[in-house]
C-alpha cells in the first residue's frame, strides 16, 4: 500500500521544524501530502526526492519564512487545519486557502483554540481562506476538545511547539494519535495520560528548544487498504495479503467490525516502525450473502466508536447492505462536513444500487442482506466515496460507472490499476 497519508503529513510537517535532514520512506504518494510538500516549499523549506524517497532540509523551528502567495491546501483538511498550528506560532503573517470543497468545511474548531494561544486569525465566517497573524511565544493552553478530531488536536500540539508552557488538550473521546508518536521519534517530549473525568484522556507537549531530523518509514495506509480488505472479504475464493500496514489502534478498528461482522479478516506479523505498529493483513472472501451473521441482529456503530473508523464509514455502509440486518451508523454527524456530505452521498448511492437505507441526521440505516445492483455513482468528488462505491461495484450485478474517478488521486492515485491488478476477470 502507498504511504500512510495521515503518518505522511505530520513527518513531512515536522521534519520541515527539525535541524537537518529527515529520509522519508513510502512517503503517501496522494495529492494531499503533495499539497502539504508545495506549502513547506512556500515556507522556504528545501525537498527533494532521492530514489524513491524523500529528503527534507529542516530549517528549525524559527527558520520558516513568509510566503509571497498563499499557502495552497487543495482539498486537504489535514494540510490546512496542521499547518495552522504551526503557522499561528511565526512572527509572519499567512494565508491558508483551500479547493471549493476545503473553503466551506468547518475551520472554527481551530480557530478559537489557536485565538486563545494568542495568534490573530481573520476567516470567512469560520471558513477558509484563513489569515493567521502568528504570535512568539503563543500562550500555553488546557484545551479541552468538544468534537472528536485528531487534525483539531494536532493543531493544537503543533502550536504547542511554540507556546510559553506546557500545552494540553484533553479529550473525551481519544481520536489517532499520529502526532504524539511521531513528535515522540523526533524527540519531543510528550505525555499521554488519563484525565481527571473517567474515560477522558490528554495529551501534553512540552515546547523543546529545537530538535534533531530523524529518518521515517512510513507504514502502508490502512485506510486505503481498507478497500482491498473489504472487496476481497466480500468477494468468494479471494486470499488477500497486504503487508507492512499501518495498524495502530486508532485507526485499525475497521478490521475488528470486519471481523465481528463473520468475515475472515486476521492480522499477523506485528511489529513497530517508527513508533506505530504495522502487521500483515490476512484476508479470505467468503460468500456473505444470506449467511448469517454471528449476533443475528442488525449490527450498530455509534458512541465512542465512530472516531476509530471515521474514514471508513461509508464502505462500512456498503458491506453492512451484504450483511443479515443490515447496519446502522449514529453519532456520526461529522460525516456531513467531509470531503462531501458522506451520509448524502452514501446514501445516495447505496439507493442508487438498489439497497433500502434511511437516511438520519447523524448517520444512516441499511437494510440487508442484499444483492446490488451495478448503477451510475456520482461521487461528488470525494475520494473515499468513489473508492467505496468501486468495492459496492464489484459485489453488485451488472455493471457500474463511477463518474470523475480521477477524485481517488487525492488519497489514492493507483487505486485503480492496482485494484485491476489484483482482481480476477
Ligand atoms: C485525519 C483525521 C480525521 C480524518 C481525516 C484525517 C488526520 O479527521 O477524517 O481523513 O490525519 O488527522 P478529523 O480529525 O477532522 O475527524
Amino acid at each position: 500500500m502507498p504511504g500512510d497519508k495521515s503518518i505522511s503529513h505530520r513527518a513531512a510537517l515536522i521534519a520541515a521544524l527539525a535541524n537537518g535532514t529527515s529520509r522519508l520512506k513510502n512517503f503517501s504518494t496522494s495529492e494531499d501530502c503533495a499539497a502539504t510538500l508545495r506549502c513547506l516549499a512556500a515556507l522556504g523549506v528545501l525537498i527533494s526526492q532521492e530514489d524513491e524517497d524523500l529528503l527534507i532540509e529542516g530549517v528549525g523551528l524559527k527558520g520558516l519564512h513568509q510566503p509571497s502567495v498563499p499557502l495552497d491546501s487543495g482539498n486537504s483538511g489535514t494540510t490546512m487545519r496542521l499547518l495552522a498550528g504551526i503557522l499561528a506560532g511565526q512572527t509572519f503573517t499567512s494565508t491558508l486557502t483551500g479547493d471549493d470543497s476545503l473553503n466551506t468545511r468547518p475551520m472554527q474548531r481551530i480557530i478559537e483554540p489557536l485565538q486563545m494561544m494568542g495568534a490573530e486569525i481573520e476567516s470567512r465566517d469560520g471558513h477558509a481562506p484563513l489569515t493567521l497573524q502568528g504570535h512568539n511565544p503563543l500562550q500555553a493552553i488546557e484545551y479541552e476538545l468538544l468534537l472528536a478530531s485528531a487534525q483539531t488536536k494536532s493543531c493544537i500540539m503543533l502550536a504547542g511547539l511554540y507556546a510559553n508552557g506546557r500545552t494540553t488538550v484533553i479529550e473525551e473521546v481519544p481520536t489517532r494519535d499520529h502526532t504524539e508518536r511521531m513528535l515522540r521519534w523526533f524527540g519531543v517530549t510528550v505525555e499521554i495520560g488519563d484525565a481527571q473525568r473517567e474515560g477522558e484522556v490528554f495529551v501534553a507537549v512540552t515546547p523543546p528548544q529545537n530538535f534533531d531530523a530523524r529518518d521515517v518509514e512510513i507504514p502502508g495506509d490502512i485506510s486505503a487498504a481498507a478497500y482491498f480488505i473489504a472487496a476481497a472479504a466480500l468477494l468468494d475464493h479471494s486470499v488477500l495479503e497486504i503487508a507492512h500496514v499501518g495498524i495502530n489502534p486508532g485507526r485499525a478498528l475497521f478490521l475488528h467490525y470486519l471481523k465481528s461482522f463473520g468475515l475472515d479478516v486476521n492480522i499477523e506479523n506485528v511489529g513497530e516502525l517508527n513508533n506505530e505498529p504495522v502487521g500483515l493483513v490476512r484476508v479470505q472472501g467468503l460468500q456473505v450473502l444470506n449467511r448469517k451473521s454471528p449476533t443475528q441482529s442488525s449490527q450498530t456503530i455509534n458512541g465512542t466508536f465512530v472516531a476509530g473508523v471515521i474514514d471508513e464509514l461509508p464502505l462500512l455502509a456498503v458491506v453492512g447492505s451484504q450483511l443479515d440486518g443490515g447496519i446502522e451508523i449514529r453519532d456520526a454527524r461529522e460525516l456531513r462536513v467531509k470531503e462531501s456530505d458522506r451520509i448524502a452521498t452514501t446514501v445516495a448511492g447505496l439507493r442508487a444500487m438498489g439497497a433500502e437505507v434511511e437516511e438520519l441526521d447523524d448517520g444512516l440505516r441499511v437494510s440487508g442482506p442484499i444483492r446490488l445492483r451495478g448503477a451510475e455513482i456520482d461521487p461528488r468528488g470525494d475520494h473515499r466515496i468513489a473508492m467505496a462505491f468501486t468495492v459496492a461495484a464489484l459485489i453488485a450485478e451488472g455493471e457500474s460507472e463511477i463518474t470523475n474517478p480521477e477524485c481517488v488521486a487525492v488519497s489514492f492515485p493507483d487505486f485503480f490499476d492496482l485494484l485491476s491488478s489484483v482482481v480476477e476477470r
